[in-house]
């Protein structure tokens, strides 16, 4: 298995602690890589890689090889401290440059381990906040860890372990589960804005050079009966809403 790590804290204390427990659960080879290093420039709103395509970000040069690792990797470990109640700037700003992948998701088959590490207070909120953009991206399956340190020097083995076990035994596994009903929503949302009258231009593209247009959600994830049609009724609806 192949894991790539995405460091979300400027330092490698606490969180990174957590990281390295998690690690000794895991069977395979590890990459690093350490957002703080990256020296990603802020996003600068221009829009240009959701409306233009990925290609025509300023920063595509830093971003796209990140991206471009997710893709090669089975399981991603992604982790963040909490500043100020939320992600660190690092996380956010990665993500600010990947918005693109809300509107053309594309990691169906992939797995994440989000850890994240506090003082007191926002972990779970966080986490939440993490997964939901994971999920946006196609993820199908999120672990989490999240732990308090109380401003100490310790970590939640225990947990550590417990989790990081599952999330090993899920990646090697290759099952792919059933999605979310909102994650066929958002699916349908982007797919239907795809097929709109005013389209966008990269959307439009990436949704019909995929194939994905063509299927109620990612062909190799299976729906089963009632989602399936749950799906077909949010995108029928979708596209009435959008027009
Ligand atoms: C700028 C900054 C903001 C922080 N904001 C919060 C916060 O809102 N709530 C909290 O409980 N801890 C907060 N913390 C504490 C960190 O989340 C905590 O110490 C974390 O374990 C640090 O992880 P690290 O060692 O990987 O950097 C903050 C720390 C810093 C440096």
């Amino acid at each position: 298995m192949k894991y790539l790590i995405i460091n979300g804290s400027p330092r490698k204390k606490n969180t990174w602690a957590m990281v390295k427990q998690a690690k000794t659960n895991l069977e395979g080879e590890f990459e690093e890589i350490q957002l703080m290093k990256t020296k990603i420039p802020m996003c600068n709103g221009c829009f240009k890689c959701i409306m233009e395509g990925e290609d025509k970000c300023p920063h595509f040069e830093t971003v796209h090889p990140i991206v471009e690792k997710i893709k090669e990797a089975d399981g991603l470990i992604i982790t963040s401290p909490v500043y100020a109640m939320n992600v660190t700037g690092l996380i956010k700003n990665f993500f600010d440059h990947t918005a693109y992948i809300y509107h053309r998701p594309e990691f169906f088959d992939k797995k994440a381990l989000i850890i994240v590490s506090t003082a007191g207070a926002g972990h779970k909120n966080v986490a939440k906040y993490m997964d939901e953009t994971l999920r946006h991206w196609g993820f199908n399956k999120n672990h989490k860890i999240t732990y308090a340190c109380g401003g100490k020097d310790t970590i939640n083995t225990e947990e550590i372990n417990k989790t990081a076990q599952k999330f090993q035994k899920d990646v090697s596994s290759k099952k792919l589960h059933s999605p979310k009903f909102m994650d066929i929503v958002f699916y349908n949302v982007w797919r239907a804005m795809a097929v709109s009258k005013d389209p966008i231009k990269a959307d439009k593209e990436y949704w019909e050079a995929t194939g994905l247009v063509n299927y109620d959600f990612a062909p190799n994830v299976k729906l089963g009966f009632f989602k399936g049609i749950f799906a077909k009724i949010v995108f029928a609806m979708m596209k009435k809403v959008i027009k």
